[in-house]
Order: C-alpha cells, then sequence, then structure tokens
C-alpha cells in the first residue's frame, strides 16, 4: 500500500464551494473531496491498516477500518486509487498492450491492438470533397468536410443530424469486420462482417449517388487525425465519452497482426477491455461489480466501465444506494428509487461535481428522485461524484501514459514529446478531467512531454481527414512509383544488360573489333596470379581510388608486412598541369622514403595506376583516359611510367625503378589471390568501377600467343558509351553525366560506383519536391548544389532499420534501431536544412535504396557475364571462383554486396562465386606484380 508521500501529489482546485469546504473541516483525515489521492489524506497517519481493495475480502460497510473512518470515508477511500497502484495498473496495461500486438498472442489479448492501416497523418496539401457518416450514440451525423490543400488546413464543414431510433439501434445489422458491439448497440448480423461491405451495400441500394466508401474507422483515429491538422502533427488520440478508447502511431514493425514492416502504423488500442481476464480486480469496488453485472454485457470491457461516462452515473447510484442502506445517508427517506437502473445520470453526476452550482444541482436531482436531502447529504454526493469522475480520470491517464511510455522506449527516445487529441464529454464537460488527466499521466510517464489538444468536432471530421489522407497517399505512392519506376530493372532487363556485356567483352578482345568496343578489355601483362614463391622488399603507389597511398611492402616467406602513408592529392592538382601532378606524387615518394628511412635505398616499385591503359608491357602503360574527376593535362596518350620517372629526374630523386604498372582491380585480385588461389577475378565498386579476369591467351586477339593465360582489365566503366544502353538510362542519369567533365564517357560507371549514386539520388529527391511530393514540396536551395549529397550519405540512410525484413540479419553492416536509424535520417537531411517528417524520412531511404539496388544489379549483370565466359571457355559445367573486391561502396553499404552476390547467382546459376574482400588495398597487389617481374631479373 502507498504511503502517503508516493501518492499522486494533484494539482488542488482552487476551490470546491462551501459544502466540500465544510467536510474537509469535519474530518481533516478524509479523502479530498474528489476522491483522489492527496498527501494530506493518508489513512496511515491516523494508524490503521492501509486499504487494500479486493472483491474477495472487502464487505462494505463492514470493513474495519478504525473508528474514525465513517462509511462514506470509507467509500471514497474505495474509489481512490493509490498513485503506486495506478503505476502497478500502468505495468499490467503495458503488458496487456504488448500481448495484443504479438501475433502469437494477439487472439488471447483483451487490449486488441487493432492494425488501422493508417499509416500517416494529414499534412495540409490534402483537398477534395468528403462525405462522412458517423454512428454516434443516438443519430447519425453526416458531414460534408471540405479541404483545399491550402496548407494552412481548416476545413470546411457542413453538418447534418439524424435521428436513430432505439429500434434501429438494436434491431437488424443492416440499417449500418466488426468484432463486438458497444455502448448500448447490439444490431444483429453484423458482428464479424465487414462493414465497408454492409455501407457500401446500402449506399448502393439508394441508386443516388456516387458513394464510394474508402475508410472506416474507429472515433479516436477521427480525433487524432483533426488534432493533427494544427500545425503540428497529433499521435495519440483518446476519448472519454460514453466509452472510453485511444489510438496512436506505432512503429508498424511491432504491429505484428499487419504486414507492414517500415514506418508507423496508427494502432486503434480498444482498451476499454482491458481487465476482462481479472487484471483490474484489486481496483474493482463492490459498485463496479453491481455496474457490471447489471450491464447488457457482464465480465467485458471492465475498463471502460470504470471510465466511460455510460457508467458513471450508475456507480454513483450504487454507491447511494449502499450508503442509504446503511442509514447513512437520505435517512427518513424512501429510497427504494435508487434500486432503478440508470436514475441517475452521468450528466448530472458532471453537474453534481461543478465548483459554482454543484450543490444546487444536487439538491435539484435528489430533490426529483424523492429522496429529500439534507445539506449535509448534497455534500456527500458531491464527494463521491468527485470521486467517482476523478478516478475516471486518473485512470484513463493510466491508460495514455502506458501508451506514452511505450511509444518513448519502441522510438528508442530519453524524452517524448507529443501531441495528444482528446475528445468526449467527460473531458469536455469537466475541466477538472483534463487537469487530472495531464497532471497524473505527467506523475505516470514523466520522460514524456504530453500536450493534450482538445478536439473539436473531432471524429467526424478526422474522419473526412482519413479518407482525404488515405486518398493523398495512395496517389502520391502512384506518382512515386511512376517516377521510381524506370530505375527499377527486371530480371529480364538485367539479363539483356549480362547478354550486351558478353557481347562487348568479345568486340574488346578482338583484334578488328577492339577499337570499337565500348569494353576495352585491355591486357595487363600479368600471366599468372601469385604461388607463394615471391619475396623482396618493394615500394607501391596507389593512386586513383579514394586514396592515393605509397607503400612499402615486405614479403617474407610466410608473412607480408606492409606500412604505408596516406597523402591527398587535391583537385586543383588532379584537374591541372599533368606535371604538377606526377611532381606531387613524387614529393609525397620522397616524404615517405624519409620518414621510413628509406632515401638510400633503390627498391623496385610498383604503380597502381587505376585509370585505363593500354599497357605495352608490364612497366609500360599509356593512359588512354582520364576517368573519376582526374583531367590532368598533357598525359593522355603518354606512358604514365615515363612521366614519373620525368618527375623523378625534376626532382632530382635517382633512384626510381618502376617495375609493374597494375589496375587497381589487378592489383586487388593479386592480393586476394596470395590469399585465395581461386581468385581470378578482380571487382573494384567503390570511387570508380571495374573488373578483371584471366582469359585464355589464344582469346585475346590483341596480344601475340596463344598459351596460357592473361590478366584482362575490362575497363567495364566504359560499358555503354557507345550507345548499348541508352535504354536503361533514365533522365536523372542523363542529367548526372551532363554535368560530370567526362560527360558521355564512363556511362555503366555512373549507374554504379561512388562517385555518381549520391548526385543520381539528388536529382531524384529535386523531382520529388518539384512534384510536390516530398518535404511538402517546400523548396530546397541547399539541394541544389553538386554532390552536396554524397554516396556516404546511402549507406548511413540505408542501415537496415530493426523491423526491415532483409534476411541478413544485419551480417552486411551494423543494423540500426528504429529509432537511431530515423535520426539519423533527420540528422543528414537537416545539415542540409531539410526539414523532413517521418513520412519524408521513408521516402528518401526508398529513393536511395532503389538507386543503390540498381547499382548493385548491374554490377552483377557485369559479373555474370565474365563468370559465364570462364566457364566456358574452360568447358565447365560448373565453375567455382574467387572474386577479389574492394571499393568504398562495396565496403560501406549496408546491402550492396548482399544484393550483388543474390543476382549474380541468379544469373549465372551454374557459377559458384566466393567473394573476397581486399583488406590491404591493391598496394600489396601491385608489389606481388613487382615481385613476380623481379624474379627474372634477380641473380
Ligand atoms: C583501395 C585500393 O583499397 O580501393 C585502390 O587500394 C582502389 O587501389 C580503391 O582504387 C577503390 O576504392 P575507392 O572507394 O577508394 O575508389
Ligand atoms: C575507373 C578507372 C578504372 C578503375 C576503376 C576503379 O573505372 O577507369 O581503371 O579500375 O575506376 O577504380
Amino acid at each position: 500500500m502507498a504511503s502517503p508521500e508516493r501518492r499522486a501529489a494533484l494539482p488542488k482546485p482552487a476551490q470546491y464551494g462551501r459544502a466540500a469546504r465544510a467536510s474537509r473541516e469535519q474530518s481533516p483525515a478524509a479523502p479530498s473531496s474528489d476522491g483522489l489521492p492527496r498527501r494530506s489524506l493518508g489513512a496511515e497517519e491516523r494508524g490503521r491498516p492501509a486499504l487494500n481493495w479486493s472483491p474477495v475480502n472487502h464487505q462494505l460497510g463492514h470493513r474495519n477500518d478504525g473508528p474514525a473512518c465513517t462509511p462514506v470515508q470509507r467509500a471514497l477511500l474505495a474509489l481512490t486509487i493509490p498513485l503506486e497502484t495506478l503505476q502497478a495498473v500502468k505495468g499490467r496495461m503495458l503488458q496487456a498492450m504488448r500481448k495484443g500486438l504479438s501475433r502469437e498472442t494477439h487472439a488471447q489479448a483483451n487490449v486488441q491492438m487493432l492494425p488501422t492501416y493508417i499509416c500517416s497523418t494529414p499534412d495540409g496539401t490534402e483537398k477534395g470533397d468528403f462525405l462522412v457518416v458517423e454512428l454516434c450514440q443516438s443519430h447519425v451525423r453526416t458531414l460534408w468536410v471540405t479541404l483545399l490543400g491550402d496548407g494552412n488546413q481548416s476545413p470546411q464543414v457542413k453538418c447534418k443530424i439524424f435521428d436513430m431510433p432505439g429500434d434501429i439501434m438494436q434491431g437488424k445489422g443492416e440499417a449500418a469486420e466488426l468484432i463486438s458491439w458497444s455502448k448500448g448497440f447490439s444490431c444483429s448480423d453484423v458482428e464479424g462482417k465487414d462493414v465497408v461491405q454492409l455501407l457500401q451495400a446500402a449506399i448502393d441500394k439508394q441508386e443516388l449517388y456516387h458513394v464510394e466508401v474508402v475508410a472506416l474507422m474507429n472515433d479516436t483515429v477521427g480525433t487524432m487525425m483533426t488534432c493533427s491538422m494544427r500545425g503540428q502533427p497529433c499521435e495519440v488520440a483518446l476519448i472519454a465519452g460514453a466509452g472510453t478508447n485511444s489510438c496512436f502511431m506505432a512503429e508498424a514493425q511491432q504491429v505484428e497482426m499487419a504486414e507492414e514492416t517500415s514506418g508507423r502504423m496508427c494502432v486503434n488500442t480498444e482498451w476499454g477491455c482491458f481487465g476482462d481476464d481479472g487484471t483490474l480486480s484489486d481496483i474493482l469496488t463492490p459498485y463496479d461489480q453491481y455496474v457490471d453485472q447489471e450491464s447488457s454485457n457482464p465480465g467485458e470491457k471492465r475498463f471502460e466501465k470504470l471510465v466511460g461516462s455510460l457508467y458513471l452515473g450508475e456507480i454513483v447510484r450504487h454507491v447511494l444506494t449502499s450508503l442509504a442502506a446503511g442509514k447513512v445517508l437520505f435517512i427518513g427517506s424512501n429510497v427504494a428509487v435508487l434500486r432503478t437502473k440508470d436514475v441517475l445520470k452521468t450528466q448530472q453526476v458532471l453537474e453534481i461535481i461543478d465548483t459554482e452550482e454543484g450543490m444546487a444541482k444536487a439538491r435539484a436531482a435528489l430533490d426529483a428522485l424523492g429522496l429529500r436531502p439534507s445539506e449535509r447529504d448534497c455534500c456527500r454526493v458531491q464527494q463521491i461524484c468527485r470521486a467517482v469522475v476523478s478516478r475516471a480520470a486518473a485512470l484513463c491517464a493510466t491508460g495514455l501514459a502506458t501508451i506514452l511510455s511505450h511509444m518513448c522506449q519502441s522510438r528508442e527516445l530519453e524524452r517524448l514529446v507529443v501531441n495528444v487529441g482528446v475528445d468526449g464529454e467527460l473531458y469536455r464537460g469537466y475541466t477538472r478531467f483534463g487537469e487530472i488527466l495531464q497532471s497524473v499521466t505527467g506523475l505516470l510517464a514523466p520522460e514524456c512531454m504530453a500536450s493534450l489538444l482538445p478536439s473539436v468536432d473531432g471524429t467526424g471530421q478526422g474522419a473526412g481527414m482519413v479518407t482525404a489522407v488515405t486518398l493523398r497517399l495512395a496517389a502520391q505512392r502512384r506518382e512515386v512509383d511512376q517516377l521510381l519506376a524506370p530505375l527499377r530493372l527486371s530480371r529480364a532487363d538485367l539479363e539483356r544488360v549480362q547478354a550486351l556485356m558478353r557481347r562487348e567483352m568479345e568486340l574488346g578482345l578482338g583484334c578488328q573489333t577492339n577499337a570499337n568496343a565500348s569494353v576495352r578489355m585491355l591486357p595487363t601483362y600479368v600471366r599468372s596470379t601469385p604461388d607463394g614463391t615471391e619475396r623482396g622488399e618493394f615500394l607501391a603507389l596507389d593512386l586513383g581510388g579514394t586514396n592515393f597511398r605509397v607503400l612499402v611492402v615486405r614479403v617474407a616467406q610466410d608473412s607480408i608486412h606492409i606500412a604505408s602513408e596516406v597523402y591527398v592529392i587535391p583537385t586543383t592538382i588532379m584537374q591541372g598541369p599533368g606535371e604538377a601532378l606526377f611532381d606531387h606524387i613524387i614529393e609525397c615518394i620522397m616524404d615517405f622514403q624519409l620518414k621510413q628511412d628509406l632515401m638510400e635505398h633503390v627498391l623496385p616499385l610498383g604503380f597502381t595506376f587505376s585509370f585505363p591503359c593500354q599497357q605495352l608491357g608490364l612497366d609500360k602503360a599509356v593512359l588512354l583516359s582520364w576517368t573519376k574527376g582526374f583531367s590532368a593535362t598533357g598525359c593522355v596518350g603518354q606512358d604514365v611510367v615515363q612521366l614519373l620517372q620525368e618527375a623523378a629526374q625534376r626532382k632530382q630523386h635517382l633512384g626510381l625503378k618502376v617495375v609493374a604498372v597494375v589496375n587497381d582491380t589487378v592489383g586487388t585480385m593479386m592480393s586476394c589471390g596470395y590469399d585465395d588461389p581461386n581468385c581470378e577475378i578482380g571487382l573494384i565498386v567503390g570511387t570508380g568501377t571495374n573488373a578483371c579476369y584471366m582469359e585464355e591467351m589464344k582469346n585475346v586477339g590483341t596480344v601475340k600467343g596463344e598459351q596460357g593465360r592473361m590478366c584482362i582489365n575490362m575497363e567495364w566503366g566504359a560499358f555503354g558509351d557507345n550507345g548499348c544502353l541508352d535504354d536503361i538510362f533514365t533522365d536523372f542519369d542523363r542529367l548526372v553525366d551532363k554535368k560530370t567533365i567526362n560527360a558521355g564517357k564512363q556511362r555503366f560507371e555512373k549507374l554504379i560506383s561512388g562517385m555518381y549514386l549520391g548526385e543520381i539520388v539528388r536529382h531524384i529527391l529535386l523531382a520529388l519536391v518539384e512534384k510536390q511530393l516530398l518535404f511538402r514540396g517546400k523548396p530546397c536551395p541547399k539541394l541544389q548544389t553538386k554532390d552536396i549529397f554524397p554516396t556516404k550519405f546511402l549507406s548511413t540512410i540505408e542501415i537496415p532499420w530493426a523491423g526491415d525484413g532483409d534476411g541478413d540479419g544485419g551480417a552486411n553492416g551494423a543494423r540500426g534501431s528504429d529509432g537511431l536509424a530515423l535520426r539519423q535520417v533527420q540528422a543528414i537531411l537537416q545539415d542540409l536544412e531539410l526539414q523532413a517528417s517521418f513520412e519524408d524520412s521513408m521516402l528518401v531511404r526508398e529513393v536511395c535504396q532503389t538507386v543503390s539496388t540498381r547499382a548493385a544489379h548491374l554490377c552483377a549483370a557485369g559479373l555474370a557475364a565474365v563468370v559465364e565466359k570462364m566457364r566456358e571457355n574452360r568447358g565447365l559445367a560448373q565453375l567455382a571462383v574467387t572474386v577479389g573486391v574492394d571499393g568504398t561502396l562495396y565496403k560501406m553499404h549496408p546491402h550492396f554486396s548482399q544484393h550483388l552476390q543474390h543476382m549474380l547467382q541468379e544469373l549465372a546459376p551454374n557459377c559458384t562465386v566466393t567473394f573476397l574482400q581486399s583488406e590491404d588495398g591493391s598496394g600489396k597487389g601491385a608489389a606481388l606484380v613487382a615481385a613476380v617481374a623481379c624474379r627474372g631479373t634477380k641473380p
């Protein structure tokens, strides 16, 4: 039992009126006039045992509560739930809600947590005319809601009310999948049926209008939707009226009864049934038991029967009946009238608790029943009414606190700030209800900051809003799908890309056809992968990826030791005169040698130069074109070894001995080949993309000799530069290409690699904004800036969310939690001065996924052509091969590798392909190539 200090401390109403004051004066230890727990009311203060209600041991009027406790005080105490008990009730409700959400336990759950399939709140762009039909307690209300979509979110509403005769409410269902009726309804033939169908059939029967039933919703959802209309989203609603219920925006993946796994979905809690399994027995009083037994659905809706206004009058009546029977109230009057159901209406209870008029109202109500109340009777009746209504408010608050804590936890927030729409006659008719609701919620969920927003004609307009939002979302979905469709490549598209790649490979290998092939298939003069006998100490350069690196690689019998340094190449040097670029490279080498104490050594050098080169030998490589943002002048058509050596002379560095130039794909294949002899393919998916593989010499028409194999640097980034991929390029790809320094070139690379994906996404986002599908169409000046959305954003934004059913178990990257992932997306967008709603974030993520998935699938199509060719070359039914792979996009993106591998398996089912990620960069491979080269020359 709670100690007095731990009970809810609630703000006292300014004044309770004469009678209330009088009663406090009579008994300072009595419960407060509104029956709520107060610091001053501790029963323990008077040394009596704490109140411990249970329907079993509680016998009204027979409790031994000590001499100071009058029957009225006992009744009031029984109706007063201490804060500690409310906390416990909150815990039980949380459990009940979880039970309702889980697929396994849903069937047995009392709190059903029904998915509503409403996944969005209004954003002000909704427009159109919507007809709303609202089934109320005693009437049907129709509303004609017009939304202007002007962002100011105030709908125009015309309303008409029709009476609902009692015989219709309880007759056959035709006149209106319902689970059960409540609040006095009990039409036959309706439970278990789809209400939308029934309504549509009824409308169609009239043959008057074309009205399409778009949405059916619970009144709580309607309330939430209208409260959303005031500028900020409202994500919780509760109704404290005839019945009670609530809804909130839950994380969709927790709503297991719906298939949605991402985003949010509004859940209708149906919390009225909380306690139907007996969980509330410790707070139920005998009065509640009587009310329940006399209701049309005994044992059901136990929580609602403590909170809903349909029952409060009845609870009060039963308290009065008991007290009158014990000769505590209405002494000398005939109290038989109190045995009649519903003689005291909740409306009267609400009037009686009014601070100003309450006493007069009490007298009038009791007089009307012929109870001839004394002043004291009136005062006590007022106290009892207050206790009953306050308990209802406190329980309602407990439910709200449960929802808020659940939301806060599942969104992984330290603090939840949220708007709560509230409607219902109890909330509207009794200010103190809202005050109690607010303060008890604050006590029970201190980590949440809820602003209660009274709903103005919530439920009806809300239905209009839901309909409008549903239609808006459907229209938006269609437009988004249309916009993204060209980026979603079908299996047939990819098979075609694979076949085209194969054709271009053949053209590139052919002596006659090579000049016109978009895939150059450049010979590398690397004839074998490492065999483990390589030894020595080498310098290596690694130029052309994100980082420029200088390395020293020591290859010993059973280990390779590497030391390296990263140097920056400023854009001015990348795009300035070639001499300056190579001078800069020499300066970096000298700096490195100095740091490594290698100045006096003349070490053989392997040069990873990741650009297309026509190799005339292992140490002679003519640059064919720059790619990836390089454009240093005077280099194309020159031997890069020569350019490096000339720079060395200019810088008087005399000890440079370049023995091999390799492409990064080759360096990667060699590096991984050192660990896995099966590695005969090198793949890069980084700033650029490319692949190399071991081809049969007899197929390489551009190099003499028929024996053995040679590694071919495909330069597949240029695939499509001859127009063969034109029909898969989208407008976005064309826009990106146009803005590059090598427009029309490296077209395949521009669909796949890190230098371009962020740009593609940026252009799509701009298009979505322009079509008003994102950020509410608000112009985004920062997003106009080229390269402001780098590809690394895709990796962050696409981190799997807890609810994602991608099946990789997070193996390919850190699995983020939903809350964290969402915050990361929003943080990125916020840096770009974009105010992203939850749905905006989801859409941005979808765009990123579409672009990166296409990239991975295209890469798979290219690779499928390679492995299939290798398999055919070797006359094998099944090929087992390893791909050495490197590149920031491949390594950092949470799904790229998985999508690539999965699609490769689909497209090349006869090849078993293992991917081996290069850990040491391609410098190590360049050193291994240098080692092989030196083997022949060493004594
Ligand atoms: C590095 C290699 O690890 O990856 C480079 O050492 C290669 O040779 C690079 O060019 C490719 O990835 P990115 O992302 O740096 O372009
Ligand atoms: C570009 C280069 C190519 C390199 C690839 C990966 O496509 O032309 O040589 O292998 O990027 O870095």
